[in-house]
């Protein structure tokens, strides 16, 4: 079955919920049928799986049932877990004038505005361009039915050669969050910190006051639960569940790791290293997502007065003084109708992610000269914003099972939903989540990886729904599904830690609301493509250890007409492969990045604060000067937390 975008599978879901009920009720009505016709039963009431006559009881039962879901789900989605919505108040009064404006209430945002405002003395006004996200946010099994939602904005990069050929239109798909907590919304949600000798690197790059125990130290106190009379933001994490039946699939990645002399790493939170693990930190609690967007911002917003939360608010312009030295406030549009300004004593936060974030600055004069003057802004800082583009992308590979292995039921089995709904558990609650990490050009013994392998999730036979939501092109998936006749596929993708790679982001028109132009670059240097080709062959060592022998798992042929001309297996073949299928965008980073000053070469100082202007900083993915050795979030939290004790350090005297 070919299904479409991920709406329609958020959709689907749905669906399916609303098909078990109509079960239900058949079943109810067949009952009732049953006992009313008295008709050549044997055969109907079978048919129907009913007895011949009932007297009402069993029928409450089952309502009750339901109705126990039913408020199990409202419990789930309770409105008052995330910020109250200050935007009916400003139509009618107008806006204050704060302190702060933080622009984007995504992972950093969230925790910006969360430790800001613990100080009662500093106003804060958030402003977010979503709205709350849906309950297929807080069942984060389904957070991949958010990719093509109105919960996400979902650009396309322009074309490139070098990767993404094999999704629909060719171009790389570009989701992230739009709505409260942002891509920490609909994320996977590993939470790793990354390396320390990313940090190091980050210090050799002018960062000095970045160091890995920074990282480490604000790491500690975002962890702390602080016992307070009034609640304060913390980072909650625990280790992903996993359910008995995945036991064997995740021996069977250990057992041929191990075989290829790569230890099990039980401490992720020391910093990723070689190995692999299943003891993966993550922002859940009983199979429900803890985004900071609900652990920092939900849980205190609605206790302060001094922090005001505006939704659909599409901030489009910063605004300078009169000599354009200072930021001064933000214009923005609410519901996409109403134009509203709002005015800042002390700064303006940037926390818009790593795409957004170097947009508005472009919008607002904050720039490259040229691209700026093309488009008839204004420029006031002529500053690199939108170069330095990193992420690590995936490249997904299949491999065929020859020999069943142990699966849970799946997501939409009737045990699954009811177990979440009424427990939490069960596989809607719990993830296959085994990861590795392996460095291709150098002793497997290092400490730095270079690659990181993870998903290792089994996709059933005909189902192409893990493939669909990936963009891959329909002939692409009709030809997987037709090369693995029926058998059972583990998917792993492969990361590079450390890309080489550097894209750019760019303004499309002086218009707002027009999507950026987004040149990823991916796979331009040749080293990337060669680190990806290692990674095809560590698989393939893979294949030849005693343990994915005995499942007979082999590397699926993926057909694909332009790499098909050449030899299977050999070099050429695999960066063509690598062209077709390297895609993913899920971690950008870097396009505003930090240097010991802002300058030709970094758009923030140390401290975050923008170059050529007072005022401003950016707070969020976008300033890492180079990407972590792992998923982006952990660290953006960190960043939030930094930036924010610096905050308060500058304008203590000020707001004493
Ligand atoms: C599908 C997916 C899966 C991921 N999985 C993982 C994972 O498992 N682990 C991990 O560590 N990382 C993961 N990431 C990456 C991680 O989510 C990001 O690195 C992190 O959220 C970046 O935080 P941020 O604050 O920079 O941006 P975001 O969290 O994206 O927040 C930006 C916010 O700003 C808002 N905004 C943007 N422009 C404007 C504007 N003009 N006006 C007002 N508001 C605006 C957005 O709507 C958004 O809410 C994933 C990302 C995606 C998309
Ligand atoms: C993994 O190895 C152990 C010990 O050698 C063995 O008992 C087990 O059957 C193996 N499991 C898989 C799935 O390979
Ligand atoms: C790791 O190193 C060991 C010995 O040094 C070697 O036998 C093994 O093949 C290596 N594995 C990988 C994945 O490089
Ligand atoms: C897959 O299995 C189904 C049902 O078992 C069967 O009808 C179908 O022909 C099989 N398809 C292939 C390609 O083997
Ligand atoms: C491999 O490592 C060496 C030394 O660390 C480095 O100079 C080289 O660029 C690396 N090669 C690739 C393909 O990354």
């Amino acid at each position: 079955m070919i299904l479409s975008a991920g709406f329609s599978q958020c959709r689907l879901f749905i669906l399916a919920t609303v098909l078990v009920a109509l079960a239900v009720l058949a079943f109810i009505g067949g009952t009732t049928l049953a006992s009313v016709s008295n008709a050549n039963s044997a055969t109907t009431a079978s048919r129907a799986g009913c007895a011949t006559s009932e007297m009402g009881s069993a029928e409450g039962l089952i309502s009750s049932l339901f109705a126990t879901i039913n408020s199990a789900k409202c419990e789930l989605t309770r409105a008052d877990q995330w910020p109250a919505d200050f935007a009916d108040q400003v139509l009618k009064n107008g806006l204050d004038e704060y302190d702060f404006i933080i622009v984007g209430a995504g992972t950093a945002g969230s925790v910006v505005a969360s430790r800001l405002t613990e100080n009662p003395r500093i106003k804060v006004l958030l402003l977010e361009a979503g709205a709350d996200p849906p309950i297929e946010s807080e069942i984060f099994t389904l957070s991949s039915r958010l990719h093509g939602s109105i919960y996400a904005w979902t650009d396309y990069a322009e074309p490139n050669p070098n990767c993404c050929q094999g999704m629909r239109r060719g171009r790389c798909y570009w989701p992230r969050g739009k709505m409260i907590g942002g891509s920490g919304s609909m994320s996977g949600n590993i939470f790793l910190l990354g390396n320390q000798q990313d940090f190091d690197r980050w210090q050799q790059l002018g960062c000095e006051e970045w160091s890995w125990d920074e990282m480490q130290f604000f790491y500690e106190k975002a962890s702390m639960n602080e016992s307070s009379a009034q609640p304060v933001g913390e980072l909650v994490l625990n280790y992903f569940e996993s359910l008995k039946e995945h036991n064997e699939l995740a021996q069977l990645i250990f057992n041929a790791s191990r075989e290829l002399g790569l230890p099990y790493i039980s401490d992720l939170a020391k910093g990723t290293r070689v190995g692999y693990t299943k003891a993966i930190p993550a922002n859940i609690a009983r199979g429900r997502r803890m985004s900071v967007a609900k652990t920092y911002l939900g849980q205190v917003a609605n206790y302060r007065q001094n922090l005001n939360v505006i939704k659909n608010a599409l901030v489009t312009k910063i605004l300078f003084s009169a000599d354009k030295s200072q930021a001064i406030g933000v214009e923005f549009l609410l519901s996409g109708r109403h134009r509203l300004s709002a005015l800042v004593r002390s700064e303006v936060l940037i926390a818009a992610g790593a795409i957004n974030s170097p947009q508005l600055l472009l919008l607002s004069g904050i720039g490259p000269r040229e691209h700026l003057t093309e488009l008839g802004i204004p420029p006031l800082a002529d500053l690199p914003v939108g170069y330095n583009l990193q992420d690590h992308g995936m490249l997904p590979l299949l491999l065929s099972f020859e020999r069943e292995i142990e699966t849970s039921p799946g997501l939409s089995d009737p045990q699954s939903i009811s177990d979440y709904f009424l427990h939490q558990t069960g596989p809607l609650a719990a993830g296959v989540s085994i990861m590795g990490f392996i460095n291709t050009n150098a002793s497997n013994s290092s400490s730095y990886p270079d690659l990181h392998l993870v998903s290792h999730t089994i996709i059933p036979p005909g189902e192409a729904y893990s493939l669909q939501f990936l963009q891959l092109r329909d002939e692409i998936v009709a030809g997987i599904m037709r090369e693995a006749s029926n058998r059972s596929l583990l998917q792993i993708y492969g990361s590079l830690l450390r890309p080489q790679s550097r894209g750019r982001v760019l303004l499309r028109s002086a218009d707002p609301q027009a999507p950026p132009r987004i040149y990823n670059n991916y796979a331009s240097e040749r080293a990337d493509q060669l680190t990806l080709l290692s990674y095809v062959r560590f698989v393939q060592r893979m294949c030849a250890t005693t343990a994915f022998r005995h499942f007979g798992l082999k590397l699926l042929h993926v057909p694909i007409e332009e790499c098909d001309l050449l030899a299977y297996d050999s070099d050429a073949y695999w960066l063509c492969y690598v062209k077709f299928l390297y895609i993913g965008a899920w971690h950008p980073v870097g396009t505003c990045r930090m240097g010991a000053d802002a300058n030709r070469h970094t758009v923030v100082d140390q401290r975050l604060r923008v170059g050529g202007v007072n005022g401003l900083r950016v707070v969020d993915a976008s300033i890492m000067p180079a990407i972590t050795s792992g998923n982006t979030n952990g660290p953006t939290t960190i960043i939030a937390e930094k930036a924010a004790t610096m905050i308060e350090e500058d304008w203590n005297q000020e707001l004493a």
